[in-house]
């Protein structure tokens, strides 16, 4: 989401600086363009070599430095950037910036911005509920701007307090949930997306259960593509495993379960994404007690579970389906088949049967197959990237769908 990204970050003179230098690395690590802009106070706590160094860019610090004799610099680097970013905002620079005083390079520069202007303040706790601060950050957020709240914890004045500098997790997910909000081009803007993903657990009783090796990777690599090209994601998970800011999770454990929140939202949505491997048997009893090991037999009894995929291919009306499908021999006919047999868009082929693709790996190599085109094979790769490409094609059908209804509604209208 940040890559090529253009962000300025603005340091200002606090003890958390020092955390500053691990966001600038996180940005950079993310594939933006970081330049750095810092108060004199702010060199005292790191020095500009650091962010340098980081951010493979010279750090602008005096207003009356010009090297470039057909730029003023300072209106060139407001110029330049798509986001701002000011970290740790002082209480100094945010009165600063509430009463348009400027008065060095870094407050010369936030005048002259106009990119999207992301805060992180970071002070002691009576500083920040001073009315004044107050008064300041509600003056500063009525400009446009969008201020974190800062953390509730031990201060470097040795109490504890409301002013610590955020954790770098919550940062990032803040600073992306921002920048979503200003990305107005992104081409799933606006679009409603459900993605399944991990094994659904068949319980037999309340200690044992049928389930599978799926972890989730595969739909959560495939939720955060989605997000970040702007798509409201509902991802119904029967993993544990970390979700990216911005995306709705409902956590699901059986097949049943599964079909209920799938069946809840479908109605309303633009796409579905089964990635999850759903049992296709459960218990037809469950126990409520563990069940003793007395016999030397112990018949299990299993009935199928509901299609999900399947059920909703048969109510589908605008909905771009897309279904995976987990295949150890005939890769190719067993697919097709899933696509014609489940009304999918789209089937996601993957040969589970070796070792480096498939359940519970990073990597995967899959055969998109669809009614109109050509299979397209996606080398073995990351997960993510895999993930990335299967949402380009994603996109490109619902362009295609959108398309044809216009052509449609034109026609029918003429
Ligand atoms: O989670 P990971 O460890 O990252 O692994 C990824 C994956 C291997 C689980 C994923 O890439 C994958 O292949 N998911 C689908 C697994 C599966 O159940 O495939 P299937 O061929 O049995 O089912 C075909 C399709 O029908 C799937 O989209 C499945 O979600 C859906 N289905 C299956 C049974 C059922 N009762 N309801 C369904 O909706």
């Amino acid at each position: 989401m940040l890559k090529d990204k253009k962000i300025i970050v603005f340091v200002a003179g606090g003890i958390a600086v020092y955390k500053t230098v691990a966001l600038v690395r996180e940005l950079i690590k993310q594939g933006a363009q970081v330049k750095v802009a810092m108060t004199e106070n702010a060199t005292k706590f790191v020095a500009p070599l650091t962010f340098q160094v980081l951010s493979q860019n010279k750090v602008f610090l005096d207003t009356f430095e010009e090297e470039d004799s057909e730029h003023v610099s300072h209106i060139h680097l407001a110029d330049w950037a798509d986001y701002a970013i000011i970290s740790p905002a002082t209480a100094n620079v945010l009165a600063k910036i509430a009463n348009g005083i400027a008065d060095d390079f870094v407050t010369t520069t936030l005048l002259a911005i106009h990119c999207p202007v992301f805060i992180i303040p970071a002070m002691n706790s009576n500083m920040y509920m001073n009315p004044a601060s107050k008064n300041n950050r509600m003056k500063i957020s009525q400009f446009g701007y969008t201020l974190m709240e800062p953390d509730i914890g031990f201060l470097a004045e040795g109490y504890e307090g409301k002013g610590r500098y955020p954790e770098l997790f919550r940062i990032m997910g803040e600073f992306e949930q921002f920048i979503l909000k200003h990305e107005i081009n992104l081409p799933l803007k606006g679009k409603k997306v459900i993605v399944t993903a991990g094994g659904t657990k068949e319980r037999i009783d309340p200690v044992r259960y049928i389930s599978n090796d799926s972890s989730g990777k595969m739909g959560h690599a495939l939720a955060k593509v989605l997000r970040d090209k702007g798509a409201e994601v509902l991802l119904i998970t029967t993993s544990s495993l970390n979700v990216a800011a911005g995306i709705k999770k409902v956590t699901v454990s059986s097949a049943h379960e599964m079909f209920k929140e799938v069946d809840k939202y479908f109605a309303t949505a633009d796409s579905l994404i089964m990635a999850a491997a759903v049992s296709d048997y459960s218990p037809k009893y469950e126990q409520n007690k563990k069940i003793k090991k007395d016999n030397q037999l112990v018949q299990l009894e299993l009935v199928k579970t509901v299609d999900i995929l399947k059920t909703m291919g048969s109510k589908k009306k605008k909905q771009l389906l897309v279904g995976f499908a987990a295949e150890t021999n005939d890769l190719k006919e067993n697919a097709q088949k899933k696509l014609i047999e489940k009304n999918c868009d789209l089937i996601i082929a993957n040969d589970v049967s070796q070792k480096d693709r498939g359940f519970n790996v990073d990597t995967n190599e899959v055969t998109l197959f669809t009614l109109k085109r050509e299979p397209l094979q996606l080398s073995l790769n990351k997960k993510e990237v895999i993930a990335e490409k299967i949402v380009d094609k994603i996109i490109s059908m619902i362009q295609e769908k959108e398309d044809e209804e216009s052509d449609t509604n034109r026609k029918n209208n003429s």
